[in-house]
C-alpha cells in the first residue's frame, strides 16, 4: 500500500494512511514520515495496534526516548503501574488502583500548553496513543504556533522579539498557578524565549501558552498579563487549530516545539487510558 499524506486542517496536522508502524518501517517510508511532521506539526496514524515495547521502536526512530520531568524533592511520585508498563512510557490515565491513578494528568479538561515548557531542556516531542476512550469529551485540540506567531500584527511581533518568558507548572491542568502566592523555587520553572527558531524547519514559533506562561521580561506585571492575554488569543484561534477525535488504536505525535495542546473535558466515571512516550530535546533557541 502507498504512504499517503492527508492534511487535518489547513494550519496543523495530517495523517498518514497506509503505514504499520508495529513493524520495521523503511528508508523511504520513514523519510516521507519525517518530511510529513516537520511540514505539519501533529501526525495521525489511524487503527495501530501496539505494545510498549513496539511503540517504543517506532518513537525511537525520531531521537532519544525521553524521560519524565522530575518531580522536585517534596512533591511524592506517583503510583505508575498499569497494563503493559515500561519503564520509559508514561500512561496518561484516570483509571485507579487502589484509589491511586495508574498514570498522570488523570481527569478532565486540561488548558492549553507546551510539554515541559517549564524545563530548561522540554522533550521534543510526544507521541500519545489510544487504548481506551470515554463515550464522548476527551478531545486533544492542537494549534500551530508557526501559524499564531505569523499571524501576529507587526507591532506585536516587535514587542515580543527578543524577549523572554517566565513558564512553570505545578500539577494543576485547568488553572494558572498563583505566583504571588506560591514562591517559584516550589515550581518547576525556566525562563525560556518568547518566540522560537525550530531547529530542524528554521521557522519561527510563538512559545507562550495559557496554563504555563506566566510573566514576559522586563514589563510591569499589567503589562505583561495584558500582553500574554492577548498572545493566548493568537495561539488559541480556531484558524490555527486542529481538534483531534481520538479512536482506539490512533497514534498521534506532535512537535513541542512549533505546537501546543490542551483536552476538553470528559465523564469522569468513564475510563481513559492512554500510552505515551516522548523523544527527548535540547535548550530551546531564540529565534
Ligand atoms: C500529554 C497531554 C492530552 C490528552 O500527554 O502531554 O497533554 O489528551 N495529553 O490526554
Ligand atoms: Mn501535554
Amino acid at each position: 500500500m502507498p504512504v499517503t499524506v492527508h492534511p487535518l486542517s489547513p494550519a496543523i496536522g495530517a495523517e498518514i494512511r497506509g503505514v504499520d508502524i508495529s513493524g520495521r518501517i523503511g528508508e523511504a517510508t520513514f523519510s516521507i514520515i519525517h518530511q510529513a511532521w516537520l511540514d505539519h506539526g501533529v501526525l495521525l496514524f489511524r487503527g495501530q495496534s501496539l505494545d510498549a515495547e513496539q511503540q517504543r521502536a517506532f518513537v525511537s526512530l525520531f531521537g532519544t526516548i525521553g524521560v519524565r520531568s522530575a518531580a522536585l524533592p517534596h512533591k511524592r511520585p506517583r503510583a505508575f503501574e498499569g497494563p503493559d508498563y515500561n519503564a520509559d512510557a508514561m500512561l496518561v490515565s484516570n483509571i485507579r488502583k487502589d484509589g491511586k491513578p495508574i498514570g498522570v494528568l488523570p481527569d478532565g479538561e486540561m488548558w492549553f500548553h507546551h510539554d515541559m515548557c517549564y524545563s530548561p531542556t522540554p522533550n521534543r516531542a510526544s507521541f500519545l496513543y489510544s487504548i481506551e476512550i470515554p463515550s464522548h469529551g476527551g478531545e486533544t485540540h492542537f494549534a500551530s504556533m508557526y501559524a499564531a506567531f505569523e499571524r501576529l500584527p507587526e507591532r506585536l511581533k516587535a514587542r515580543i522579539e527578543g524577549r523572554r518568558v517566565l513558564q512553570a507548572f505545578d500539577e494543576v491542568q485547568d488553572a494558572r498557578l498563583d505566583l504571588s502566592r506560591i514562591p517559584l523555587e516550589d515550581v518547576k520553572h525556566a525562563w525560556q524565549p518568547l518566540v522560537i527558531r525550530h531547529p530542524e524547519t528554521g521557522r519561527k514559533a510563538l512559545y507562550v501558552n495559557r496554563l504555563m506562561s506566566h510573566r514576559i521580561e522586563g514589563l510591569s506585571e499589567a503589562e505583561s498579563d495584558a500582553l500574554l492575554e492577548e498572545l493566548f488569543t493568537y495561539g488559541e484561534d480556531p484558524a490555527v487549530r486542529y481538534e483531534h477525535v481520538w479512536k482506539v488504536g490512533d497514534l498521534v505525535m506532535w512537535d513541542n516545539l512549533c505546537s501546543m495542546h490542551a483536552r476538553t473535558d470528559f465523564p469522569r466515571t468513564e475510563r481513559r487510558l492512554m500510552r505515551r512516550f516522548t523523544i527527548a530535546g535540547g535548550p530551546v533557541t531564540a529565534a
